[in-house]
Formats: C-alpha cells, sequence, structure tokens
C-alpha cells in the first residue's frame, strides 16, 4: 500500500482533528502518501482530495470540529454514488481509507468495501458513544463535561428561583450520554429511551423533594426519550417541551425548558479525548498496513483493539442500567 486517504463523516466530535493528526503523522512515519478528503463522501464522489503533509495537521489538535469538514451525503446511500466515489480513488491511485465517523459512517464505509473492494478501517467519532466494538467514542468525554458544565451554571439560577430545569441532551436513539451526565452532574431524575422511566414517576420524586425542602431540580433528558408523549398530535414539539409542561401541571413547581442541542458537539477536546483519538487514528493506518479492512478500532478495557464492522452494524451497545439505578439512589 502507498496511498491511503482520510475522511469524516457524519455528526462532527470533538477529537476529530487529533484523529486526522495521528492518521496522517502515522502513514507519513510510515512511508505512505496521505490524501485528505472534504466533507466525508461527498468529497469522495466528487474527488476533492488535497495531499497532506505533516504540517498540514499541524495546530489541529485542540481545536473542536473537523478540519476536514463533514456532511451528510444522500448520493452515497446509493449505489452509483458509491460506484462514483469508488472511481475517484481508482484514478487518484488511493488504495485505503480511514473513515471518523458513527454508525452512518460505518455503514457508508461497509457497502463501498462489499461493492466496490475499497479498502477502510474506521475510527468510532461520534458524542452518542452509541457503537458496540469500543467503550468510547472520540467526543464523548468533551460532550459529557460540556453538558456538566451547562448543568452546574443552569443549576445555580435553578437554585435562586427555586425553580425545576429540564435540560434536553443529544441522543438520538442512545441515553449513553444522557446517564453519565447526569450520575456526573448529580441530576434529580433522567430520562432515556432505554429506560421504561415514565413523566407520573418523575413527577412522583420531585413531589417528594419538594416535601422534604428541596425547590430546585434538573431534569435530563435524552433527545431520543419519547415515553408515552409521542402521539400524532404533539410530533412536531420536543419531548422537553412536552415533559416541561406537564411537570408544571402536576407538581406545581416553576418550570423552565433547555436543549443543549449542538453546543454539546463544539468545544476544544479533553485529553481523555486527544489520547484516545491519537491511539484510534495512529493503530487504524498500522491495520491499512497489515492488509485488514473492514474493521473498526476501539477501546476494551484500557486496550485499544479491532472488531469487524459487520458485527458492530448488527450489534447494539447494551448501556449498564445499574449506573442509571445507581444515580436514581444517589439523588434522593
Ligand atoms: O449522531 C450524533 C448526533 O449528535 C445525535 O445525537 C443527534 O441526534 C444528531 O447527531 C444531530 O445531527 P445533525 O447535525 O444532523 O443535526
Amino acid at each position: 500500500m502507498k496511498k491511503i486517504a482520510v475522511l469524516t463523516s457524519g455528526g462532527d466530535a470533538p477529537g476529530m482533528n487529533a484523529a486526522i493528526r495521528a492518521a496522517v503523522r502515522t502513514a507519513i512515519y510510515n512511508g505512505l502518501e496521505v490524501v485528505g478528503v472534504r466533507r466525508g463522501f461527498a468529497g469522495l464522489i466528487e474527488g476533492d482530495f488535497f495531499l497532506m503533509e505533516t504540517g498540514s495537521v499541524s495546530d489541529i489538535m485542540q481545536k473542536g470540529g473537523t478540519f476536514l469538514l463533514s456532511a451528510r451525503c444522500d448520493e452515497f446511500l446509493e449505489p452509483e454514488g458509491r460506484k462514483k466515489a469508488a472511481d475517484q480513488l481508482k484514478k487518484h491511485s488511493i488504495e485505503g481509507l480511514i473513515v471518523i465517523g458513527g454508525d452512518g459512517s460505518l455503514r457508508g464505509a461497509e457497502s463501498l468495501y462489499r461493492e466496490q473492494g475499497i479498502a477502510y478501517i474506521s475510527v468510532p467519532g461520534t458524542i452518542d458513544n452509541d457503537l458496540p466494538g469500543t467503550d468510547y467514542t472520540i467526543g464523548f468525554d468533551t460532550a459529557m463535561n460540556t453538558i456538566i458544565e451547562a448543568i452546574n451554571k443552569v443549576r445555580d439560577t435553578a437554585t435562586s428561583h427555586e425553580r425545576t430545569f429540564i435540560i434536553e441532551t443529544m441522543g438520538r436513539t442512545s441515553g449513553y450520554l444522557t446517564m453519565m451526565a447526569g450520575l456526573a452532574s448529580g441530576a434529580d431524575a433522567v430520562l432515556i429511551p432505554e429506560n421504561k422511566a415514565d413523566i407520573e414517576e418523575v413527577c412522583q420524586i420531585l413531589i417528594e423533594r419538594q416535601k422534604h425542602g428541596r425547590l430546585h431540580n434538573i431534569v435530563l433528558v435524552a433527545e431520543g426519550y419519547k415515553g408515552n408523549f409521542r402521539t400524532n398530535r404533539d410530533l412536531t414539539e420536543s419531548t422537553a417541551f412536552l415533559i416541561g409542561k406537564e411537570i408544571a401541571r402536576k407538581t406545581g413547581q416553576d418550570t423552565r425548558v433547555i436543549i443543549l442541542g449542538h453546543l454539546q458537539r463544539g468545544g476544544s477536546p479533553t485529553a481523555m479525548d486527544r489520547i484516545l483519538a491519537s491511539k484510534l487514528g495512529a493503530k487504524a493506518v498500522e491495520l491499512l498496513l497489515d492488509g485488514k479492512s473492514s474493521r473498526m478500532v476501539g477501546i476494551v478495557g484500557n486496550k485499544i483493539q479491532d472488531s469487524s464492522v459487520e458485527d458492530i452494524l448488527n450489534g447494539k451497545k447494551e448501556i449498564d442500567l445499574d449506573l442509571y439505578k445507581l444515580n436514581e439512589v444517589l439523588s434522593i
């Protein structure tokens, strides 16, 4: 293998730049030529490539986002789009790909490999931490810290005004980020798609707390939590607002709702994310050099390992509901 390409795809995550840096520098160290692809799979289809040197990745490790840019690309979802991408790679004599992203990126790279034989190794980058095959994904630790910082600030005003705040965090299908941020911030209640807890129970907890003189509360809600709110009538409104109204109605507490949204995806990556990204980016290149493909690098029990992307796509990361229970115990 003489020439490889690196791309980032899907939702960005803090630490992606550190992963790009590690992949580029490991590749150059091993005598490979490295090409950067702009805007993920869209750039692959368009042939939006540029040659990267050691200096191309200087001064990026501390920055959030991805300097290669990212996009969600509909054309790549079709076989014709993937054929165009493979043609571009062949035209530029690129023999292997490093794909940094979440489950959608894995799915795209796997289809390109199966249909067009393009070798690739993927690096898990998503704040959601929803991929099996790794204990942590790049960006998760930074996002969790961002949420905690936001909660600390909200708590100040919540205390002053004796209010209940409903805070919505990201996680379309997974409550991992929300559950861990809840544990780390001492949230009073946590609502995630994986748990059956409903709003009735949460209101009971808040009423009990009120009786014991606790007049401010933080209720964390994962974006993907639906509870029993999702009727056709209320599909247009974020569940967090519906929860806020319900809590106000049932408890009489003064409630406010905050959607943290995309600010959770930004910011300078934490040391944990930079170190994880550096290890995984380097390992991905080593695997390509060993002739491997269709694998995702990850960290399991503090060891860097790789697993089959097919298994990852067919699997599901189970969240540890004992930690959910622990938060309930600790937040009484
Ligand atoms: O996949 C990561 C994620 O952060 C989800 O938690 C969230 O639902 C989604 O991205 C939002 O993505 P977009 O950038 O398309 O709004």
